[in-house]
């Protein structure tokens, strides 16, 4: 089968290096690909959200699968774009992958599961005094986040309620285009993050090896947080307890919960948890692999 994979990253490198040592592959294109892609199939000057110019490119080269590296194509719906024809996408459908691109649809479809993560409220420019009370209830530090995209820049974590109020002013203003046209202020949870990939075809899944990225650009973890400078896997406190926590009360109930939902995922999730004295609980839903957690992976 030939495949067609979508993204540039460190990621789409570890995704191309992985694929291209299956039997079952023909040809391998990566679009558009990077210095490290090149080694394990053909790259193409191709965006990944260009629909049209995929379409063609994968009629006239007999393409069979789309794999999707990327978050942009799949809450963009390349998967209902093509799910009408004999081509597979890898990923979630339009509105699965509303998982990672509203944190508000995120956070209503975990309390419809009883999904643990952190109390929350949603709040738009409409109702933004009932956003300073919200702030009032809650205990420092602050955190606001825009509601959609924002290449993983969306999320404030401010020490005082006079910044966390100024910011959510200015966040409803613009700060983040239309991303942060709703803003989710949630409560702060103290504990060491971790990145639980799944890989479902919307009834069974596997869990693959948990892995934890580090963000921040300056040595010894100082500094502004990046999309991940670099990423370690497996994570000793992932032990088996809290591997069965994980299982039975965020992937089970996710899984079944899109099933329940009517909702088409055929992909990977990502868990973004965070260790709670023992307990895990959701931080984010991302609706395809990490980058670099991939590289670990
Ligand atoms: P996100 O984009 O949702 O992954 O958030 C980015 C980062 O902000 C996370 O990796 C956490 O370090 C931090 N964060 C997000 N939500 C919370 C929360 N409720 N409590 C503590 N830290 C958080
Ligand atoms: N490394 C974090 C992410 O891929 O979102």
């Amino acid at each position: 089968m030939d495949i067609l994979l979508l993204g540039s990253g460190g990621r789409e490198s570890a995704l191309a290096w992985k694929i291209s040592q299956s039997p079952l592959l023909g040809k391998l294109y990566i679009a558009p690909g990077n210095g490290g892609t090149t080694q394990y199939g053909t790259n193409v000057d191709m965006s990944p959200t260009d629909f049209d110019a995929i379409d063609k490119f994968v009629t006239d080269n007999g393409i069979k699968m789309i794999v999707v590296g990327n978050e942009d194509p799949l809450v963009k719906g390349i998967y209902d774009r093509f799910a009408d024809s004999d081509i597979l996408v890898v990923g979630p459908s339009r509105t699965g992958a509303a998982l990672e691109g509203s944190k508000d649809f995120a956070k209503q479809f975990m309390v419809r599961h009883n999904i643990p993560t952190a109390h929350y409220r949603s709040f738009t420019a409409d109702n933004i005094e009932e956003g300073y009370r919200f702030l009032e209830e809650l205990k420092p530090p602050y955190v606001l986040k825009a509601n959609g995209l924002a290449a993983g820049k969306g999320v404030l974590i401010l020490p005082t309620i006079e910044e966390a109020r100024e910011s959510l002013k200015e966040m409803l203003s613009g700060m983040f285009g239309a991303s942060s046209a709703t803003v989710v202020i949630e409560e702060f949870l103290s504990g060491i993050e971790c990145s639980v990939f799944v890989l479902t075809d919307g009834n069974d899944y596997r869990v693959l090896p948990v892995a934890k990225d580090y963000k921040r650009i300056g040595e010894g973890d100082t500094g502004l947080n990046t999309g991940g400078m670099g990423a370690v896997s497996p994570v000793p406190f992932a032990d088996d307890s809290f591997m069965e926590k994980v299982r039975t009360r965020i992937i089970e109930p996710t899984v079944k919960g899109l099933a329940s939902e009517g909702i088409t995922y055929r992909g990977f999730i990502f868990l973004g948890l965070i260790n709670v004295e023992g307990e895990p609980m959701v931080i984010e839903y991302n609706v395809r692999m990490g980058d670099p957690e991939t590289e670990a992976v």
